[in-house]
């Protein structure tokens, strides 16, 4: 025998070569039934996708390039194999993910099984990459806690009210003044206004994360350019959009939008880490990474002088960044330990708190617009359900103020505000991983799955699956009825009057509890920011439908696809305004 490298002792034995080939094919063979997927038993899946190395990449693939959206295609496997749990293969080499549609069930797993079902590795795909040390894909453990503690008062109402909401309102007027000028430039025409919502949403975060002292205001600045015009070359026809010029963001501003967009890859990438690994390698990532830094630096050296001098005091919070270091200040002397504010915590926790703060609302922002554009009753009501609720400022033909709009009780506008967050599907998901081995509906799942809870698709916008009540957890079946349902026949419509019904006074009250709705996720994992989500979402549309009419756009410019639901990046969203009377 000599050694490995004699290649010709297989060429000088006639039977070697078959041995050889038969070795190859046998070894191609195990690796190719090793990279197979490996199904959970008795839960079903597409039969061709468990034959196949790539499983169901290249169908989900197919489906997001298409509509650009992951979670719609989730739910769609529930009802192609008429089954409320199933799972599909996602991850070549991974396991498979479980895909659960319907609500009770969802809810339960949600809100009472925490100790069974915590942050899903789907978060840490997504997540993981651009913000190495926020909270949003740990798991629930005392790292995730002292995260939250440095966020703990910023969704309180004294936060909301004081320091968030001014900064809202005066992003959402400098909006409704740009969309005057481009009323009166565009006339009759449709223009894209995603862009607009996307800047002042981003405006208004970055005004109560960093503190007026920053002075980013792109709207601002747009409002300016777009005054200055005279007229614009409109095109004949007035179904064609009208092209307002833009100028150019604030470079800071800028690096924030890319960073954001980068989360697109991931959310669709079959191998997100590796995807976006290689996408922070680029000069364009890199740069815009570190101008996002630099600018957390400045405004944390700023912030940092206001604090030392003056001192922890409630009234020195100006902005979301003061409150974080005042946490980090108190925390610090009860550990008896220096203070630390340059952490890459502080910097991922706040750059997550704008990411959060402006880029879902926007995106359910361009949603509100088209629904209300469709559905013009519901719009008419709501304004003069508001004219009628705000009646000073109606008679005194001026827009309504921060505490007028926060603090009168409407509740149709609470109404058409849950439902726009129902039917738009900003996130129409939300996953769970299992920490141990779990059953759900009479399915066994193995520790470390993820689990899929859909907030689209069958019991939420269609009928739901029958379910025996004998296959769920017993917090589930004591769960029954909380929680109201909706009609079969109209669920999948946009319908505010769904979530009204009336005290034992007969007095219209809003109710949260009517029916199921996941937009904002539940239990502990649920929303952080769902309230402010709520306030801006409030104040900006109060100050939008209190000035101008949304009618109807073209067809080829209002389809609904046109928003991307999964990566929340405004793709399109055309408006044509008519002043409200
Ligand atoms: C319409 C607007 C919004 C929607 C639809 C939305 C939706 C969601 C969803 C579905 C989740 C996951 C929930 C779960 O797994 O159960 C989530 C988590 C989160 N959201 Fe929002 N969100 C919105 C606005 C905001 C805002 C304004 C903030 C403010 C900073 C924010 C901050 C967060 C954070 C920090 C988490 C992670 C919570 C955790 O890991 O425990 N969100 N959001
Ligand atoms: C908490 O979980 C994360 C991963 O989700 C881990 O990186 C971190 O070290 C954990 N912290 C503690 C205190 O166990």
């Amino acid at each position: 025998m000599t050694g490995y490298t004699d290649v010709s002792m297989y060429g000088a034995t006639p039977m070697a070569l078959p041995l050889l080939l038969g070795g190859v094919v046998f070894w191609v063979y195990l690796v190719y039934r090793w990279a197979l997927p490996r199904p959970i038993a008795g839960i079903p899946y597409n039969k061709d996708a468990g034959n196949s190395i790539l499983g169901d990449v290249p169908a989900m693939v197919s489906h997001v390039s298409r509509t650009k959206q992951i979670f719609t295609w989730l739910a769609a496997q529930n009802v192609k194999l008429n089954s409320p749990v199933v799972q599909v293969f996602c991850r070549p080499l991974g396991k498979p993910w479980v895909v659960i549609t319907d609500f009770r069930e969802s809810q339960d797993i949600l809100m009472r099984r925490t100790k069974e079902f915590d942050r899903s590795d789907f978060f840490i795909d997504i997540f993981s990459g651009l913000l190495p040390d926020h909270h949003i894909w740990l798991k629930t453990n005392d790292t995730f806690k002292a995260h939250r503690r440095l966020l703990q008062d910023l969704m309180t109402p004294a936060f909301l009210h004081q320091v968030a909401a001014p900064h809202v309102y005066s992003a959402a007027m400098d909006l409704v003044k740009l969309w005057e000028e481009k009323l009166r430039l565009t006339k009759e025409h449709p223009f894209s206004a995603a862009v607009d919502i996307y800047h002042a949403a981003l405006d208004s975060v970055w005004g109560f994360t960093f503190g007026t002292e920053s002075g980013v205001s792109t709207t601002k600045a747009q409002l300016q350019l777009v005054s200055s015009l005279q007229a614009l070359d409109l095109p004949a026809d007035v179904s064609k959009p009208a092209n307002v010029p833009s100028g150019p963001n604030p470079p800071a501003f800028d690096a924030v939008l890319t960073l954001t967009e980068s989360l697109e890859v991931t959310v669709r990438s079959p191998l997100p880490r590796l995807h976006h690994w290689f996408l922070r390698q680029l000069p364009y990532m890199r740069r815009a990474k570190a101008c996002k830094d630099n600018m957390i630096a400045d405004e944390l050296a700023k912030a940092e002088s206001r604090l030392t001098h003056g001192a922890a005091a409630d009234q020195g919070v100006r902005c979301a960044l003061d409150d974080v270091l005042r946490r980090e200040f108190l925390a610090a002397q009860k550990e008896g330990r220096p203070p630390m504010y340059n952490t890459r915590t502080i910097y991922d926790e706040l750059f997550g708190f704008i990411l959060g703060g402006h880029e879902t609302t926007s995106t359910t922002i361009t949603w509100a617009l088209k629904l209300l554009a469709d559905s013009q009753e519901v719009q008419k009501k709501l304004r003069s359900t508001l004219r009628a609720a705000l009646g000073t400022p109606a008679v005194g033909n001026r827009n309504p103020c921060i505490q007028e709009i926060t603090n009168t009780q409407i509740p149709y506008l609470d109404a058409v505000i849950e439902e726009i967050a129902r039917c738009s599907l900003t996130a129409s998901g939300n996953a769970r991983c299992a920490m141990t081995d779990a059953e759900i509906l009479g399915h066994r799942i193995p520790k470390g799955t993820d689990v899929f809870l859909m907030g689209n698709g069958p019991s939420i916008f269609s009928a739901p699956f029958e379910i025996d009540e004998e296959l769920r957890s017993e917090g589930g079946r004591a769960a029954k009825g909380r929680i109201g349902s909706w009609d079969p026949e109209d669920m999948g419509l946009f319908n505010p009057e769904r979530w009204l019904t009336s005290d034992e006074g007969g007095k219209e009250i809003f109710d949260a509890t009517a029916g199921p709705h996941l937009t904002f996720g539940l239990g502990p994992r649920g929303c952080f920011g769902r309230r402010l989500a709520y306030l801006q979402l409030r104040l900006i549309l109060v100050l939008i439908v209190w000035n101008f009419q949304l009618q109807k756009v073209p067809d080829e410019l209002g389809g609904y696809d046109a928003v991307d639901k999964v990566t929340h990046q405004p793709q399109q969203c055309y408006v044509r305004l008519e002043k409200a009377e």
